[in-house]
């Protein structure tokens, strides 16, 4: 299909840039399928083993049709059904979870271990996708392990293949992922797009620090969406929270390492949607290369505003750039409109609450807002980050960014 594969295309070449950005799109068929899938017969309910369905344990031989199949009469189960992944490895390619599902909810109990093939002719945009389903939990204390290791230096060098995200949540209402582990993705660990109501808690997410894409929670076009308890270490953000999100809540999460935690990139596209109502609290960052971050394009291809940012009792430890609003972005020098030097993403209302700890370069706070679009109703409040090295002082480098400070070191309150 000549539209896949120019998003596939698209989606390979902005890999290149800039991770955040891509997440645009991220799942394999866009089209609604009214249907529910065919295949095993329909029941009431019901719990689907896939090692009753062929599935071999030996983490070696392909099981993708046995957990395809369980996902399958899951979904044409009314009632309510359980997918059941025992403990065990089990071998599997890109798995596709697409709804409508018959019942009112669906279980996958994942007990066991899905290690990601590493055949990549196989994937298109993701590795395990959810699509079009509603009232859905994923948990258990098993691992979703995307064998990255084997495929990222190849995928450097040969830019070739787009990688795949672990889990994507596309069209989705309602679902909770909790308890598992997810290890070394080939792309994105957890990708929420355009869905509603999810929450991800206690979660385990890692990735080596020096393979960048490897985000632990990208969020895009979503609503309603709470990441809560989990640790995240990745080679780049733990959370990204991008266009068209309102009512994130990133609560106790401990991020390093990584790039931190960020809302963005930012008008990387044209006709992207706003960003409100984001609540980053209760977190701590260790030898991240930024701490809590707003990244909007130089030269953006929208207009669009993000507002209603709160970043609150943050702990850093060690962070390069603890605190960072960058109207600059542009990865790599390579930006959408390279006409002018002004931005069309405008930041405001924006509350830096409690914000401790130590930064391992002096700057310590970079706001870097346009002129053609100050930064408005910056708040400072009890920012207190000192440099960790010796022979220098924490200080702020600051342009255009307005509002108030207090109860935060002096050399911090750069605000006019
Ligand atoms: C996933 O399954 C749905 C319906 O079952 C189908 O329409 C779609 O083409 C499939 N997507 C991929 C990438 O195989
Ligand atoms: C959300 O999904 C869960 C199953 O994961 C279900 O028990 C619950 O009733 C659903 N909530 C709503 C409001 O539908
Ligand atoms: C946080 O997650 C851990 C697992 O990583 C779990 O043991 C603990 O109970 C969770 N805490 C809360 C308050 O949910
Ligand atoms: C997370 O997983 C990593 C790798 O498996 C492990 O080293 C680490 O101890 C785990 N952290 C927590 C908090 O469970
Ligand atoms: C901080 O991160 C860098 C790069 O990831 C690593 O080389 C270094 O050992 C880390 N330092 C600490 C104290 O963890
Ligand atoms: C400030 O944040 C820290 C966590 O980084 C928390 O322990 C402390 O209670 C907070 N202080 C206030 C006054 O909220
Ligand atoms: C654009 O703005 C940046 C940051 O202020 C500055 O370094 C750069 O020189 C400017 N470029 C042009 C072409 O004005
Ligand atoms: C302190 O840090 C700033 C910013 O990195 C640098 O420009 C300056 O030279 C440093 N001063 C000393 C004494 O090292």
């Amino acid at each position: 299909m000549a539209s896949a594969h120019n998003a596939l295309r698209v989606f390979f070449i902005l890999a290149v840039v800039c991770a955040v950005c891509t997440a645009k799109r991220t799942g394999a068929n866009k089209e609604e399928s009214a249907a529910a899938p065919g295949g095993a017969a329909g029941g009431s309910g019901g719990t689907f083993d896939i090692s009753k369905l062929g599935a071999t344990s030996d983490g070696k031989t392909d099981c993708t049709k046995a957990v395809q199949d369980a996902w399958t009469s899951a979904c044409e189960a009314t009632g309510s059904a359980t997918v059941v992944i025992p403990k065990g490895d089990y071998l599997v390619g890109p798995l596709n979870f697409t709804g409508p599902c018959k019942g009112s909810n669906i279980a996958i109990q994942l007990d066991g271990n899905l290690l990601g093939s590493n055949d990549l002719d196989k994937y298109t945009a993701s590795w395990i996708e959810l699509s079009h389903v509603n009232n859905i939990g994923i948990t258990g204390s098993g691992t979703l392990d995307g064998q990255g290791t084997a495929v990222y230096s190849k995928s450097k060098t040969d830019n070739v293949k787009a990688m795949p995200n672990t889990l994507v949540l596309f069209h989705v209402i309602n679902a909770t992922v909790a308890g598992i582990k997810l290890l070394n993705s080939k792309f994105f660990h957890i990708n929420i797009d355009n869905s509603e109501s999810i929450t991800v808690k206690d979660v385990n997410i890692t990735a080596p620090a020096d393979v960048e894409n490897t985000d632990g929670v990208h969020v895009g076009g979503s609503s309603k969406i709470s990441i809560l308890n989990s640790t995240i270490g990745t080679g780049d953000d733990c959370v990204s929270i991008g266009p068209g999100c309102n009512g994130v809540l990133v609560d106790s999460i401990t991020c390093g390492p990584g790039q931190g935690i960020s809302v963005g990139c930012l008008g990387r596209y044209k006709d992207e949607k706003d960003v409100s109502d984001i609540t980053v609290r209760n977190c701590v960052l260790k030898n991240t290369t930024n701490g809590v971050r707003i990244k909007s394009y130089v030269d953006a291809e929208s207009v669009l505003t993000a507002s209603h940012l709160t970043f609150e009792n943050i702990r850093m430890e060690e962070v390069a750039n603890p605190i960072v609003i960058d109207q600059y972005f542009c990865p790599q020098k390579v930006c959408p409109g390279k006409r002018s030097n002004s931005s069309h993403v405008s930041v405001k209302d924006v509350t830096f609450r409690n914000i401790t700890g130590t930064s391992s370069t002096p700057e310590a706070i970079s706001l870097l807002c346009s002129e053609t679009q100050p930064c408005s109703g910056v708040s400072l409040i009890d920012v207190n980050v000192e440099y960790a090295g010796k022979n220098n002082k924490t200080m702020a480098v600051c342009s255009n960014a307005k509002g108030t400070a207090k109860g935060s070191i002096e050399a911090l309150a750069c605000l006019v």
